[in-house]
């Protein structure tokens, strides 16, 4: 299969030309075919190629297109699609565009998040898996399942960094940390984006939203950006690089304006930085359309003045604003935006088809047998229920509660998310309408039956619902608890409740659900709670009284057997916070790498005139890279081979790790950094390397490190990317509160 699809993807690249093109042209190289295609092509028909519409179901914004798909794609009016599902629908409209004059094949785009038919765990469930192998492997089977039925492009990854759990992408993205992101980001483009563009399994990936949108301020989605160009460029913008330098195909543009002026109109951030000092070759699409909203902030006085304020800026795709189909061409022709621009704009977008193959054959993606394959797949589902079990965070475990164990008689399993189907999913869950979704899903209760077998009862009570006032179900509940030896009760929020424009100023667990895990917990018996979410969530109550906690976040179509996994212990949990949980919204933003102010304030409290509160620590609740396993970990002998470097040295970092418990275990070590002095203040300390290694009972392990220079870098005064001499802080933690050994070392002149 590999092989032929080699074979398919060189005849594509240097032999076969546009479907318009004759046959003396089809040597040509992919240049000079797009030029030969260009110049044919009039300029409605090149702005067609930069017109993107949705089908007309499940959308995120106005559906704009008020004529005839068909009419218009035959025209040549529309080169690409959104949210049309399947080979079939997916051919169907392929084969309109294959009757407009010029042949140019549709490019069919999708948000495909977390899966395709198989749903793995929202993007920043994964993220807590650290394992960026696996990551990988996510994104790549969604990508085969969705390519097999015709999608061409998803837009994703995410790579937005978010400190803002009131925010409601956070669930989209992967945390605060821009190291850990960038890794994120890379293996992510890489999973989507397979071997190479053109490949029947490949497809295209969006680095988005850019940029800066994760900040958007008081976590309100859409919401206004101010932010410095430090900030900017040492936080917000290297996951986009490392999505770059992983090859992602295309970026998407925000919806926020950056410092006054909108992402879609912002020439600095498309032109200047994307196009320019980072040399991008693919092409930018807008979001839903912000070209169009740039009217609404404020920065443009119509439809008209907003495309020329985005193609000016170096948006080449306008997704739903109708502004470049109804206003570039006048534009154009009236000499107020140059021509060349427009056709810049079309070249990348004919250059991705060409090297999708499209060209070659506009139906190569769609493909009956080849989908119904892919999307049935055990392999994916086992894939799933393995990344979901490596997602989810064991937050606390006093008392060794957990695993589960097989002593247990009866266990009363409680909650509103217990049974429940498509919360599972989370948001940006792929809909596919042929799918029975609740024989698809595994609930946890289906899930924990299975794993538990005949030796243990389980009961259910609902206890109440996920959002409301309703207190209705609490005595039948208790009752159930009554009756158990332990109690696991799964709460949360449901999946309408993070995602886009889903910012919540409160966060902590809705309705009355923690009063439910009072009432159960009051009972006596031991009580374990599950937690799913979209993002941090505040429960303090909870995580005060109850013993065992575990963050299930939304785990896809496998939620439920993963659950049982880590319940029962089958797999050890290993999973790692990718974001602070805040004790409240007021400390929001919380991050750990922040600076140390002058006048820090204690850990646990304010001490005189000190940068804390009044009336709440500083800490998080959780902090970020924390997380259990069902055993634990000694670290001893660090040792850096030198404490002193100049120029290009590197510093050689050792240490053991013992597993000083009775499990075999996963552990996350966490390699931190502080510049103590620079010409700008640094961060208290920044991840700066990780490694996750798997030890058996007793046994140890050597684990190392290089530091080089670029990880001493940073954007100094000047802004310019350098390492200043100095003295160094290496702290080597199991989470960022969690520092277990700690040494230093000094940069000279
Ligand atoms: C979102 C994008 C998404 C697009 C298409 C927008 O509302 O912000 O992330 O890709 O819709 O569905």
């Amino acid at each position: 299969m590999a092989r032929r699809s080699l074979t398919v993807r060189v005849l594509g690249g240097l032999l076969l030309a546009g479907a318009s093109l004759g046959g003396s042209a089809r040597a040509q190289p992919v240049d000079q075919r797009i030029e030969a295609l260009l110049q044919q092509m009039t300029l409605d028909e090149k702005l067609g190629q930069l017109t993107q519409y949705s089908g007309d179901w499940k959308v995120t914004g106005p559906v704009t297109f008020s004529g005839n798909h068909q009419e218009a794609i035959q025209a040549g009016r529309v080169g690409s699609m959104l949210n049309v599902l399947g080979s079939e629908r997916t051919r169907a409209y392929q084969d309109v565009a294959m009757r407009s004059r010029l042949k140019i094949p549709l490019l069919f785009g999708q948000d495909v998040i977390h899966g395709y038919q198989t749903t793995f765990p929202i993007p920043l469930a994964e993220a807590a898996s650290w394992d960026l192998a696996a990551i990988e492997a996510s994104a790549r089977i969604a990508a085969t399942e969705a390519a097999a039925s015709g999608i061409h492009w998803t837009f994703a990854p995410m790579v937005d960094i978010a400190r803002d759990p009131r925010w409601g992408r956070v669930m989209e993205g992967a945390g605060e940390d821009t190291y850990l992101a960038s890794k994120i980001a890379y293996a992510r483009v890489k999973g989507f984006q397979g071997r190479q563009l053109g490949d029947t399994d490949a497809l295209m990936a969006t680095a988005k939203h850019f940029a800066a949108y994760g900040a958007a301020q008081a976590g309100r989605d859409y919401n206004s950006v101010d932010m410095s160009e430090r900030m900017l460029w040492e936080t917000y913008l290297p996951p986009f690089k490392a999505a770059l330098d992983a090859g992602a195909a295309t970026f998407m543009n925000s919806f926020n304006d950056l410092n006054g002026i909108p992402a879609s109109g912002n020439s600095y951030l498309l032109r200047d930085i994307l196009k320019g000092a980072w040399g991008f070759k693919g092409f930018v699409v807008s979001d839903w359309g912000s070209i169009g909203e740039m009217v609404k902030h404020g920065y443009v006085k119509d439809n008209r003045d907003a495309a020329r304020a985005a193609i000016t800026a170096g948006g080449d795709m306008d997704m739903e604003s109708n502004a470049y189909r109804d206003h570039l061409g006048g534009l154009v022709r009236g000499g107020a935006v140059p021509v060349a621009l427009v056709d810049d704009a079309v070249r990348r977008v004919l250059r991705k088809k060409f090297e999708l193959g499209l060209f070659d054959d506009p139906y190569r993606f769609s493909d009956a047998a080849r989908e119904r394959a892919a999307l049935n797949n055990p392999a994916h589902r086992q894939a799933a229920r393995t990344m979901a079990a490596k997602s989810i965070v064991l937050l606390k475990n006093e008392g060794k509660l957990l695993p589960l164990s097989r002593d247990l008689k009866t266990i009363a399993f409680i909650g509103p998310l217990v049974k429940a189907v498509a919360d599972n999913h989370g948001g940006w869950a792929v809909t596919l309408p042929n799918v029975d979704y609740s024989k698809f899903i595994v609930t946890q209760w289906d899930g924990l039956k299975v794993g538990l077998g005949s030796g243990t009862r389980l009961l259910y009570a609902r206890g109440s619902d996920i959002e409301g006032q309703n207190r209705d179900g609490f005595a039948e509940a208790v009752a159930v608890a009554r009756q158990a030896d332990l109690v696991i009760v799964s709460v949360g929020e449901s999946a309408a409740m993070s995602g886009e424009a889903k910012s919540r100023a409160h966060i902590g667990l809705p309705g009355v659900q923690e009063d439910l895990i009072r009432e159960l917990h009051a009972t006596g018996k031991p009580v374990v709670v599950l937690i799913n979410a979209g993002r941090p969530l505040v429960f303090n109550w909870t995580a005060e009284h109850v013993p065992a906690i575990a963050y299930t976040w939304w785990l896809g179509s496998e939620a439920g057997n993963a659950i049982a996994d880590v319940l029962l212990g089958k797999h050890n949990p290993a999973a790692r916070l990718p974001i602070s949980f805040p004790r409240g919204e007021g400390q929001i933003p919380i991050y750990y790498n922040h600076f140390n102010t002058g006048r820090p304030a204690p850990a646990d409290g304010v001490a005189g005139y000190s940068s804390g509160y009044l009336d709440e620590k500083t800490t998080p609740r959780y902090p970020f890279g924390h997380g259990l396993s069902y055993t634990t970990f000694a670290y001893s002998d660090l040792r850096l081979d030198k404490a002193h470097v100049a120029g290009n040295d590197k510093i050689t970092v050792s240490l053991r790790v013992t597993n000083s418990g009775s499990r075999a275990g996963d552990e996350v070590v966490q390699l931190y950094l502080r510049d103590r002095v620079g010409s700008v203040v640094r961060p208290v300390k920044e991840l700066k390397d990780f490694r996750t290694i798997r030890l058996e009972p007793g046994q140890t392990r050597a684990v190392g490190f290089l530091i080089d220079r670029e990880k001493l870098s940073f954007y100094n005064e000047k802004l310019q990317w350098a390492a200043e001499p100095g003295e160094f802080d290496l702290m080597i933690g199991a989470s960022s509160a969690d520092i277990r050994l700690s040494a230093g070392f000094e940069l000279a002149e």
